[in-house]
């Protein structure tokens, strides 16, 4: 230990990899480093591997699924010891498959059971899209649209889920106009609610599939003067920090978010210890936080 002191000698990583074939290190894919809901994920992931030695290479996709699979292939190549898969991706890919055989990886937040990942930990979203829908339902709402991100994703289809099992509950008919795709982001729910009102299609209240989505329904209804919540009634979902400072403060469906990312890497290292891949989904639970944007 005197010689390695006094020679200041630093272990190299590279070459101890080779011998422990473990590199101490994991990759999380994300696809929007800008959302909060991602940056607090990849908070639970990091705190959790920095508690057990580890680093996290942190992989930002900007919403483009092909960029999932040059990282998968560069995470690969870095030979890191497992993967967190947070993002969207194209399931007809097999790269997704075929590295799963040689590095465990594991899906948090957009379920990939498709891809017969073996553990996924998010939340119910059937139950949370139930919960927004209801909620409005239980304050007068009857047109309600569901304002959301993109088609594919499983968040997004088990939130109609529960918006079409709300409405079935509560005898009101279901309206396909009243559905309306786009992505996770301030400028789609203003483009959207923009182009529903100029369209004429009537709706006292709104689902939005994000909180991001619900700001921008706010902001083009507050340019057009549409008032908050007496004419359309706003719910959104995560309770990112801009939900309790937008006016009117967002109601919205709050997701663990940071549990979401600490469960997850939790999960991801019982597979990379233990071999065992067992089927596992976790889902935390959601919370209706009540604010000013509804009735
Ligand atoms: O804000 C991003 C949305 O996409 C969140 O609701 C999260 O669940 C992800 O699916």
């Amino acid at each position: 230990m005197q010689v390695v002191q006094e020679n200041n000698y630093v272990v190299n990583k590279i070459a101890s990899s080779m011998v422990t074939k473990k590199t101490y290190s994991i990759g999380l894919i994300i696809p929007d480093i800008t959302n909060e809901f991602f940056t607090k994920l990849s908070r639970g992931v990091e705190d959790y591997a920095n508690q057990i030695g580890y680093n996290v290479m942190l992989c930002n996709t900007d919403n483009k699924s092909e960029k999932v699979f040059d990282y998968l292939h560069m995470l690969e190549e870095k030979m890191v010891d497992g993967i967190i898969l947070a993002s969207d991706y194209d399931s007809n890919n097999d790269s997704i498959k075929n590295i799963s055989e040689n590095i465990p990886i594991i899906a948090i937040d957009r379920d990939v059971t498709s891809l017969n990942l073996e553990k996924s930990v998010g939340v119910n979203n059937v139950q949370g899209g139930y919960d927004a829908t209801k909620y409005l339902i239980s304050n007068g709402a009857k047109k309600i649209l569901y304002l959301s991100g993109e088609s594919n994703f499983y968040t997004t289809k088990d939130r109609l889920k529960g918006y079409i099992k709300a409405l079935i509950e509560s005898n009101i008919t279901f309206n396909s106009k009243l559905i309306k795709y786009g992505n996770y982001t301030i400028d789609w729910g203003y483009q959207g609610i923009c182009e529903v009102l100029d369209e004429k299609i009537e709706i006292d209240s709104v689902f939005c599939g994000n909180d991001l989505i619900a700001v921008g329904v706010i902001k083009a209804l507050n340019e057009r003067k549409i008032r908050i919540p007496k004419e359309i009634s706003i719910v959104g979902f995560d309770d990112v920090f801009l939900a309790s400072v937008i006016t009117p403060p967002l109601t919205t469906i709050k997701q663990p978010m940071y549990e979401i990312g600490y469960e997850g890497a939790k999960v991801l290292f019982e597979l990379i210890n233990n071999k065992e891949p067992l089927k596992v989904k976790i889902e935390l639970d959601t919370e209706l936080i009540i604010r000013k944007s509804t009735k």
